[in-house]
């Protein structure tokens, strides 16, 4: 798929800004803080409604306005479609083909995108929540239905700890109440819990031979879902059944803190080179190779899932790849992967892509096309 052109009005640091697009390496060039990030994330958020960089939504309109809106054509299966989403100060409005979704999740999948920046470090390093928002946005965009029963288990979960609290203050609890709560957080845990367990091992399938590749075939990795919950049994019935009985086991202690100490929320995943847990133990290189792989690999998965190659948004990291690494990188997208660049300067990036990918200027807000 591409992204044929980008329309922005009053997103970030953009009054007015109107581009279109190459099918192949489109490189942003600028000093810093002139709108490079703006431009990818502008991107990001037309394909899954939502920022790498945050969670307020008022973040992206420019400080002197009311709203913001990004605009941009989508070529997949031969066919040209527009998506619109309009931000405002109370919320988000979605359009495909000029109509309203009304739902995001409807909405989310239109546009398939892999982020490659340098806070994707934080993927092997950071805390947890870094990767289930990584896993999250993954199979959301590849299954729509996922954001709908996370949004259900978050609601749940909500309803759930507040159970828990008025229980711990009052020191005792509805146990009608505490079966219906529970009932429906199993429901969607289960589900939930299920669908990770199934994207991290199709992921890991692409990721291996990536990495094994990319670390001059030194390195095995291997990926390692934790889930909070482990699906025991053979079916959904049964692992819903053990699932209650495990929370019935750990119901009073619940109470004692007054909230909900296990389920999808407290997810992990591991990543191990060589048998050894990349995080503890691996070097920058490592971790930095970890990384990528998982990200290259999320293309190739993208791809399996809906036929189309997704849109790569690389923000500061090619220059920051030694040549090795950028080498397999661009050999991956080579003429199938419609790639977004954003650099400070030129140097140290290959000079084949640089020569033949459409260069843009970016200072201060405003884009022009080389
Ligand atoms: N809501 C906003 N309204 C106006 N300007 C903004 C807004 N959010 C960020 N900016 C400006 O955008 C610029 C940073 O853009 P960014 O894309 O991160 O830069 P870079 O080119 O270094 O990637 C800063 O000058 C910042 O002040
Ligand atoms: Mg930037």
């Amino acid at each position: 798929m591409h992204l044929e052109n980008l329309v922005l009005r009053h997103f970030r640091n953009y009054e007015e800004q109107e581009l279109s697009f190459d099918n192949n390496v489109n490189v942003f060039l600028g000093e810093n803080a002139q709108g490079k990030t703006n431009l990818l994330e502008a991107i990001l958020i037309l394909a899954v409604a939502k920022s790498h960089r945050t969670t307020n939504d008022k973040d992206f309109i420019s400080w002197d306005a009311e709203s913001a809106k990004i605009e941009g054509r989508v070529e997949k299966h031969g066919q040209s479609v527009p998506l619109e989403l309009t931000l405002t100060q109370k919320g988000k409005k979605a359009k495909v083909n000029h109509l309203e979704q009304k739902k995001l999740s409807q909405y989310v999948g239109n546009l398939n995108v892999v982020m490659f920046a340098p806070e994707d470090l934080s993927l092997v390093k950071g805390a947890p929540g870094v990767r289930r928002r990584f896993i999250n946005m993954e199979i959301g965009q590849m299954q729509p239905v996922y954001l709908h029963d996370l949004s259900q288990y978050q609601r749940i979960l909500q309803q759930r700890n507040h159970f828990l609290k008025q229980a711990q203050i009052k020191r005792k609890s509805d146990p009608t109440m505490w079966q219906i709560l529970t009932e429906q957080f199993i429901e969607v845990a289960v589900k939930l819990t299920k669908r990770r367990a199934d994207f991290i091992e199709r992921l890991e399938q692409f990721a291996v031979p990536i990495h094994f590749k990319i670390s001059r075939e030194l390195e095995h990795l291997k990926l390692e879902y934790k889930p909070s919950v482990e699906l025991e049994g053979a079916n959904p019935e049964e692992w819903q059944a053990n699932l209650y009985k495990k929370m019935e086991s750990i119901a009073q202690r619940e109470i004692d803190r007054g909230v909900t100490l296990i389920g999808p929320h407290r997810d992990d995943l591991f990543f191990y080179v060589n048998g050894q847990n990349v995080q503890v133990f691996g070097s920058q290189g490592q971790q930095r190779t970890t990384a990528l792989s998982v990200k290259l690999a999320e293309i190739d998965l993208i791809f399996e899932e809906t036929g189309e190659y997704p849109v790569l948004l690389l923000d500061d990291v090619l220059s920051e790849l030694d040549d090795f690494r950028q080498s397999h990188l661009l050999a991956a997208i080579q003429g199938k992967v419609q790639t977004f660049v954003t650099t400070t300067s030129t140097d140290g990036i290959d000079h084949e892509t640089i020569n033949s990918a459409t260069t843009f200027l970016v200072d201060k807000g405003t884009v022009t096309k080389q």
